[in-house]
């Protein structure tokens, strides 16, 4: 394992220690840093918990008479995390259960459809690097998943909480770590789509595991998606080129725009494409800044379509390199593989 040593490990409870755990239990703390990131959250956060009180998803309910939610950890677009008990188990009981869109009336088929393939696709994925499948079903008409809780925190706390640069060293072993979980996904011919710091955690003990399988597509049946509004989604500030060429094409179908050139080719995907999120996740740990900074969404596709990233000039050269590559705009100049980016970043030394 790569955070063997003791120097990793400690390293890896350092970073931690910096952040608030749990997260919310120092909102207070939080609020007063008033970061504006991180307090957008918390008000996320708080206007859904007490969105559910007094509903079967409150703190404190039983899940299918085995789970006892404690307190909410995490809110997505349609989902809410809460971390819980199972209380079948006697000890190392805590679990984290993600529950489908609790307070979004309008649950279409679609989501629903959606939240079962996320499912699906965590059952498949068993290596460590990700959080590890335990169960799900229905309570209440609410779909539920249920993993292992990790403890540790998201990148994206880490970087909005840590109050100095990330230590180099980290960077490399993230960087190293999330390869192999880009390999474990090409081998399953899987491509992410959505690796960002608010996906990857680090556990206390210096490990990384990559969350979130909402977005995951198979390279064998790219094509068969073509008409999936799935395709069409990613998180703006880390889509690679190909992603970003394949949203502003499907989005303009009906009209005109002068940004867009003719071409043919339909954009396709594959482990380069979550290669150049990667990058774009080293970039941001390095600088605590994004490759680029746009409020809306299109001039960000554009940028990352056409756009050079600010020279990271703050990092040793060897390392800013293989950030900057992973980066470049045509696949065919990344690295090729998650094995070669690793390769790349095991030979920096220390
Ligand atoms: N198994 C887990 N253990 C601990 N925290 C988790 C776990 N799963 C998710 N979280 C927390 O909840 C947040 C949202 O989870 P994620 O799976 O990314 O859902 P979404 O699809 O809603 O973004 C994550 O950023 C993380 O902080
Ligand atoms: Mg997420």
């Amino acid at each position: 394992m790569l955070w063997e040593s003791k120097l990793a490990e400690t390293a890896a409870e350092e970073l931690i220690e910096n952040v608030p755990l749990p997260f919310y239990e120092q909102r207070a703390t939080l609020v007063l840093q008033s970061h504006d990131v991180v307090a957008e959250k918390i008000r996320l956060i708080d206007d859904v918990t007490e969105g559910v009180q007094n509903t079967a998803l409150a703190p404190g309910s039983l899940i299918d008479e085995q789970y006892e939610l404690i307190e909410i950890i995490g809110r997505g677009g349609m989902t809410i995390v809460y971390v819980a008990r199972d209380t079948y188990q006697d000890s190392d009981n805590e679990v984290a259960i993600k529950i489908l869109n609790p307070r979004f009336e309008e649950k279409t088929p679609e989501l629903v459809s959606m939240f079962e393939y996320s499912i699906r696709m965590n059952k498949m994925l068993t290596t460590d690097r990700f959080p590890e499948y335990r169960d799900s079903g229905v309570h209440a008409g609410y779909e539920y998943v249920v993993n292992e809780y990790i403890r540790g925190a998201n990148l994206e706390h880490i970087l909005y909480n840590y109050p100095n640069a990330i230590p180099l060293d980290f960077i490399k072993d993230i960087g190293i770590q999330l390869c192999y979980a880009i390999q474990d996904l090409s081998l399953a011919g899987m491509v992410h789509r959505d690796i960002k710091p608010s996906n990857v955690m680090l556990t206390n003990k210096g490990e990384i595991k990559l969350l979130d399988f909402d977005l995951i597509v198979f390279q064998e049946h790219y094509g068969e998606y073509e008409s999936n509004e799935l395709l069409s989604s990613g998180t703006a500030t880390y889509m690679s080129p190909e992603q970003c060429s394949h949203e502003i094409k499907s989005g303009n179908e009906d009209r005109e725009d002068e940004m867009i050139e003719e071409d043919d080719e339909e954009p396709s995907i594959d482990s380069r494409s979550d290669i150049y999120n990667l990058g774009a996740t080293l970039y941001q740990l390095a600088t605590k800044r994004p490759p680029f900074r746009y409020l809306k969404r299109k001039p960000m596709l554009q940028a990352h379509m056409i756009e050079a990233p600010a020279p990271l000039t703050e990092i040793p050269k060897p390392l800013s390199q293989i950030i900057m590559k992973a980066l470049e705009k045509d696949p065919e100049n990344r690295f090729q593989s998650a094995a070669e980016m690793r390769r790349a970043l095991e030979n920096l030394g220390h």
